[in-house]
């Protein structure tokens, strides 16, 4: 039965039985409680939102003052003596900076022999040694530096007046055109996305290498230092290489892999010719028209029957997949993209659809892969 009393409706429940109403007693309880635990838990979370900062800061610290890699070369655990005097600094201040790393599960303690506390690495602190397959160094310094953080001030701004390049208001041009003349932050930027390439390419290998299959020639357009093709060859040793890169990317691609040559050029106007053209996350930095504009020129560089364009790129997933534990990593770069590019995107599939159908492909095959992009076969 209900009763109205001006705003106030009072629903009345039927009478239950004794048991049946001590029953739902407890389930009330019980609903009360989590519902109180899941507020406090909204309440501890909003914290990492407001000094979430606090975090890269600490990071990119123990990574200027070298903390993984002095532990590594002293081949087990240091004390805060032994690493306080090891990185020549204060040992307060160090002890502090332990703690919260400590905290964070970047590095462990753990007992020395004579009582006192040692740091060890863990696999996510060997993941801030500056060497190493597995380093992050590269990335995570490109993305802290103040270059690339200046246009996050500039979101707001930017979503506001829709079009505008937050990256281009903080710096006064894009970020292609800031790394044509700077030629530090080219080669940080190089740096990084080599270090993420060595973590997606075996993903790619292990994940489709029938896609390789009967390439003679293959061409990475925004290939970068060649790190990506150079991996790629060394999977595929009867595959030649040909990296494409921007002519002042390509001057500076510092190491030599065997069966790559360097080329360089403007994808706008034209790609070197191949079987296929491999492209890693390139069409993301690039709004439709620029993506489709790439996308014929890339058509144009293969062979109509037998060639296929290999495209390396997030896909954010339209559907909430609960089990998809990436997904956050995808909308983060879709931020990134939005934060350092003018119009670039991580796309969806439907998106991919549209721009691979208006740059003339007439198929396209989608393979997830371990790692947070998924491959795109796609065939003139
Ligand atoms: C995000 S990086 C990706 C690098 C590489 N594919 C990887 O995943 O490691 C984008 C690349 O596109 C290159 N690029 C930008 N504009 C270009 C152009 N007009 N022609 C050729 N390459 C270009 C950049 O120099 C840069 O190396």
């Amino acid at each position: 039965m209900v009763t109205s009393r001006a705003s106030i409706t009072i629903i009345k429940l039927p009478t239950l039985p004794h048991k049946g109403r001590e029953r739902e007693r407890e389930r009330e309880m019980e609903l009360t409680q989590r519902g109180a635990i899941m507020e406090e838990e909204e309440e501890l979370e909003i914290w990492n939102y407001t000094f979430g900062f606090v975090k890269i800061a600490v990071v990119k610290c123990a990574i200027e003052l070298g903390i993984a890699e002095a532990i590594e070369n002293h081949g087990g655990p240091m004390t805060l003596s032994e690493l306080s005097s090891s990185l020549n600094c204060a040992p307060s201040s160090l002890h502090r900076i332990m703690r919260f790393l400590v905290h964070y599960r970047l590095f462990k303690e753990t007992p020395t022999s004579h009582g006192s506390i040692a740091y060890e690495q863990t696999p996510m602190s060997r993941r801030l040694l500056t060497q190493g397959h597995n380093s992050l160094v590269a990335l995570f310094l490109l993305e802290s530096s103040p270059v690339m953080l200046a246009p996050w001030h500039r979101l707001g701004a930017r979503v506001l007046a829709k079009e505008e390049s937050a990256f281009e208001t903080a710096h006064g041009k894009d970020l292609w055109s800031y790394t044509a003349v700077d030629e530090g932050h080219s080669k940080l930027l190089n740096d990084a996305m080599a270090s993420m390439a060595r973590g997606t390419v075996p993903a790619v290998i292990e994940g489709c290498p029938e896609m390789f299959d009967g390439i003679g020639s293959l061409v990475d357009v925004g290939g970068g230092n060649g790190t990506a093709l150079g991996l790629l060859v060394k999977g595929f040793p009867w595959i030649r290489g040909i990296n494409f890169d921007l002519p002042h990317v390509v001057c500076a691609a510092d190491q030599e892999w065997h069966g790559v040559e360097h080329v360089g050029g403007d994808m706008f106007q034209s790609v070197p010719m191949a079987d296929a053209v491999f492209i890693m996350q390139v069409l993301h930095d690039w709004g439709d028209n620029e993506c489709i504009q790439i996308l014929k020129k890339c058509r144009e560089s293969i062979p109509k029957e037998k060639g296929k364009v290999i495209i390396v790129e997030t896909i954010i997933e339209e559907e909430e997949e609960e089990r998809d534990k990436l997904k956050f990593v995808r909308l983060m770069l879709d931020m990134v993209m939005m934060a350092h590019t003018n119009k670039g995107k991580e796309r969806t599939l439907k998106e991919w659809d549209y721009v691979l159908g208006q740059a003339g492909f007439s198929r396209y095959n989608v393979k997830p892969i371990h790692a947070v992009q998924s491959v795109i076969e796609a065939f003139p």
